[in-house]
């Protein structure tokens, strides 16, 4: 069985956007591969959080991811600092990497943009510790979407430069996983495109009713279509492309129809939209607070993935420590 790994980021709250851009998919292919699922924490220090923030947010994506579908009992959820060999792996790997191709990845340098006062070394390594992550489970795909693929490419180019310098076959190369459908791209309620937590956009699984239909309600629309079958403006496509997401298709024939011969009231659709999207993420969000305030829970699902995540780790590192050279006196 084949092995699908993906890392999460700690901070922030899941929105629609990251619900069906990627989330559900991670939830359908538990069955069929031996998944491991971590919450990226060393990784969120690149940005300094303060340490009173630190676990509540770790605590937050966790028990969100697992409101969500993400099984224990079929995955290894897991926090990623929890896995010493991670940080093993890193150091190692850290030696093959060179600082000018790290230096010439588009995240780096975007960082380096936003942040000129805080170039840190880890920044600058992020992509070594991610390759850490992938390899050290050997897994042969990482679904990542567009802004992670130089990441996932660099973790290639990591696996077969160790491969080739310490002539064994350690690490696969991992590919990028896709989905049936493709990649879908979730729209935010401003027309400014995706949905995303720093365009301040979005529609939260823990939102209530209430902030849902209120933030719907507001979406941006245009005066309306003048003619009939018109083609329609992105803002008004963006919601349509939601309801596709939530509503059933006799919703969206309805709601097309009356686009197309100039009836529709936008008030009506966006009351279905909300009604339509609190039936997918109200019961989440139900979840979602009895799993935040259930500790006994939240530890045992954290210690089961710490140690399976361990014991696949430890296996890698007997393998990588042995073609390196190291030997016990
Ligand atoms: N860098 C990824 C992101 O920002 C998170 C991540 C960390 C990751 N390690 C990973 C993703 C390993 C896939 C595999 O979204």
């Amino acid at each position: 069985m084949d092995t699908v790994l993906s890392g999460i980021r700690s901070t922030g709250h899941l929105h629609l956007g990251n619900y069906f851009g990627a989330l559900r998919n991670f939830v359908r292919i538990q069955d069929s591969y031996r998944c491991f699922f971590f919450i990226a924490d060393l990784h969120s220090l690149t940005t300094h959080p303060h340490p009173s923030d630190f676990h509540a947010g770790v605590k937050t994506i966790l028990a969100e991811y697992l409101a969500a579908g993400l099984d224990p009992e079929k995955s290894a959820i897991y926090i990623q600092s929890d896995v010493p060999e991670i940080s093993e792996l890193y150091v190692l790997l850290n030696m093959l990497a060179y600082v000018g191709e790290l230096e010439r990845t588009v995240t780096f340098k975007e960082k380096v943009r936003q942040n000129p006062n805080n170039v840190n070394a880890g920044l600058l390594t992020y992509p070594v510790l991610m390759a850490s992550d992938i390899l050290v489970h050997r897994a042969q795909w990482v679904p990542v979407g567009k802004d992670q693929e130089q990441h996932l490419e660099l973790a290639r180019v990591f696996a077969r430069r160790f491969n080739n310098m310490y002539g064994a076959e350690v690490f696969p190369e991992p590919r990028n996983m896709t989905f049936p459908g493709g990649a879908v791209k979730v729209p935010g309620l401003d027309g400014t495109g995706k949905m995303g937590k720093s365009n301040g956009n979005g529609i939260y699984l823990y939102d209530d009713e209430k902030t849902i239909t209120k933030k719907v309600m507001k979406a941006v629309t245009d005066s309306g279509p003048t003619e009939p079958d018109s083609p329609m403006p992105e803002v008004i496509e963006n919601l349509f492309t939601l309801l596709k997401l939530v509503s059933t298709p006799d919703t969206v024939e309805y709601f097309t129809g009356k686009w197309n011969d100039c009836s529709i009231r936008y008030g009506d659709l966006k009351k279905q939209l909300a009604k339509d999207i609190c039936n997918v993420t109200l019961p989440i969000k139900e979840r979602i607070d009895a799993i935040y305030n259930d500790d006994a829970y939240l530890s045992k699902v954290v210690a089961s993935g710490r140690e399976r995540a361990r014991a696949s780790a430890a296996a890698t590192l007997a393998e990588v420590r042995k073609a390196v050279g190291f030997k016990p006196f």
